[in-house]
């Protein structure tokens, strides 16, 4: 790798340049990533063996979902120790060797930080369970009476996330039950006391932590729930509402006004370092204008724009959405982001072909009604992608999402660990799908994530010609197309570029112009013949005749003769 491509801490971009502004970012899932010792579940040294694959695709930077010390209730987003690494993974030092060859690719080092709660293992929640009602050790989570005679109701009537009540009632040292306290996700992760002033302090020295071995910055989960309405009053959400959050009207534990300062203490942290430090926030928020709001000057740098990630394969959603977004974040000097699949929604090359509802975070199985065929959800995951990667902002990817993976529904019942399975006894199938590890090559045990074949959910057969190892030999496979996609927009620098939409190619189709190049989106219309005078650059599924069908994008360049 040449010294130019290195990740450069001391220089400062000139300001409006920041490097997150145009990102593409992607995401690994450390568990189903890549394992170098053989126990089936992904580790920092295999990411390491693997950087090579992620500098060929063509990537600025990688968020890592959290890899430390926690006993995987949540598959790690229950913390038990916030700065060291979980054994699972490796140590601190297979960290830092990790950090560094990243850099070395100029490939950016993005870390999961998770405050909303810590897991039930952590030193704080057992020191809290081992004291009394009203000390110092209570008062960084949130414990409160049970209602009642004997306080044998919950406080209040708040469902976890993930299904079942929100509140677990304690039993004192001395045997009797107790308090309860608050989790609004599973019974192993006690939601923080935010107002407290430890808290605070201790994400502090958390963040300094992590800055101080060089991370580029943070993705801050659940980052729209720190802060509860103190009344904590009882709450029902709509039965359509968005698992994650996101109602017109916000829960008393979602969007409330004190969050923003938290993000603003942050930031000046950040600012101390050099190297244009980001934080992007998981913010499930109802519509890009409220989450705007996360990245003003002085908050996050960038949130993900969830309602993107929602939006049907529907010519009149999409336009509307990219307006808005372009709208709402340049309106507070912040870049859009873009994002189509995380470890949380079911993957894209499935979810935009479902006839029925878009079952975010709640997943899909067997029975779930219009699961596509293959070859049509991948046809249309790339048309939908070829378009993300066109528009100004950072885009966001998921690992597995460049091999054109679809959703595994068809995990048998003993296989899913999503706590979202459990907590709903089987009704809501959770995230284990998406999650599933990645094939790295098609006749090697667990298609080479693992050496002696064990993977720690079963990998289908059907992935085998979808392995790296085959799609690098096919120039017209799904990962040589993103490839291509994110070469030419380096290259035009589409994400630092202006969007303009052109209107002539009918109902049905999206076009628009950016940096020079002209791209046409055939969501749902008639063919498109495509204009004379312009070379194609690049096309989501080959095309004939200059004809561009449904569920194809292409990219042009007009012709110029000097
Ligand atoms: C959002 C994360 O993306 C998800 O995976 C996790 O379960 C919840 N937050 C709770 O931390
Ligand atoms: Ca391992």
């Amino acid at each position: 790798m040449t010294l130019e491509h290195d990740v450069d801490h001391a220089t400062p971009a000139a300001a409006g340049y920041e490097w997150w502004r145009s990102a593409v970012i992607y995401q690994i899932y450390p568990r189903s990533f890549a394992d170098s010792n053989g126990d089936g579940i992904g580790d920092l040294p295999g990411i390491t063996s693997r950087l090579d694959s992620l500098a060929e695709l063509g990537i600025d930077a990688m968020w890592l979902s959290p890899f430390m010390t926690s006993p995987q209730k949540d598959a790690g987003y229950d913390v038990a120790d916030y700065c060291d690494v979980d054994p699972l993974f490796g140590t601190l030092e297979d960290f830092d060797d990790m950090l560094r060859a990243a850099h070395e690719r100029g490939i950016r080092v993005i870390v999961d930080l998770v405050p909303n709660h810590s897991s039930d293992q952590h030193l704080w929640f057992q020191q809290a369970l081992a004291s009394a009602p009203g000390s110092r050790e209570r008062a960084r989570y949130i414990f409160r009476d049970g209602r009642g005679e004997n306080g044998e109701l919950p406080p209040n009537n708040w469902q976890s996330i993930f299904g079942g009540p929100a509140w677990t009632r304690v039993t004192d040292p001395d045997g009797v039950p107790g308090q309860w306290y608050l989790h609004l996700f599973d019974s192993s992760q006690p939601d923080f006391d935010w107002d407290n002033e430890e808290v605070k302090e201790e994400f502090r020295r958390i963040l300094r932590f992590w800055l101080d071995r060089g991370v580029d910055g943070f993705r801050v989960d659940v980052a729209h729930g720190l802060v509860k309405d103190p009344q904590l009053p009882d709450y029902t959400p709509s039965p359509d509402a968005a698992s994650m959050g996101g109602e017109e009207t916000p829960a008393p534990y979602f969007e409330q006004a004190g969050v923003h300062e938290i993000y603003r203490d942050w930031h000046r942290i950040l600012s101390e370092y050099d190297g244009d430090r980001a934080l992007c926030g998981e913010a499930w928020v109802s519509s890009v204008e409220k989450m705007a709001l996360w990245v003003r000057p002085d908050e996050m740098h960038q949130t993900f724009n969830f309602d993107y990630l929602m939006a049907s394969w529907d010519e009149a959603e999409l336009r509307d959405i990219i307006d808005r977004s372009l709208a709402a974040f340049s309106g507070v000097g912040a870049p859009s982001t873009w994002v189509l699949s995380n470890h949380d929604v079911v993957r894209h090359a499935t979810r935009l072909s479902l006839t029925g509802e878009n079952p975010q975070g709640t997943g899909i199985g067997p029975d779930f009604p219009g699961i596509p065929k293959y070859e049509d959800g991948v046809r249309r995951a790339r048309a939908a992608t070829t378009l993300m990667l066109a528009l100004p902002g950072s885009s966001y990817l998921y690992q597995g999402e460049e091999l054109g993976l679809d959703e595994v529904h068809d995990l048998p019942g003993e296989a899913r660990q999503d706590p979202t399975w459990f907590r709903t006894q089987g009704e809501r199938y959770g995230r284990d799908g998406c999650r599933v590890p990645l094939p790295w090559e098609d006749s090697a045990p667990a298609f080479g994530f693992s050496h002696t074949g064990e993977s720690w959910l079963p990998q289908p057969k059907r992935w085998a010609p979808l392995a790296r190892s085959v799609q690098a030999q096919q120039p017209a496979s799904t990962l040589n197309l993103y490839r291509q996609l994110l070469q030419l927009r380096r290259e035009a620098d589409l994400g630092s570029g202006t969007l303009e939409w052109v209107p002539d190619f009918g109902s049905g189709v999206l076009a628009f112009k950016n940096s020079g190049v002209l791209v046409v989106a055939n969501i749902s219309g008639a063919d498109v013949t495509l204009p004379d005078g312009h070379e194609v650059l690049a096309t989501s599924t080959p095309i004939e005749n200059r004809t561009v069908p449904r569920d194809v994008t292409v990219w042009l360049k007009e012709i110029t003769h000097e």
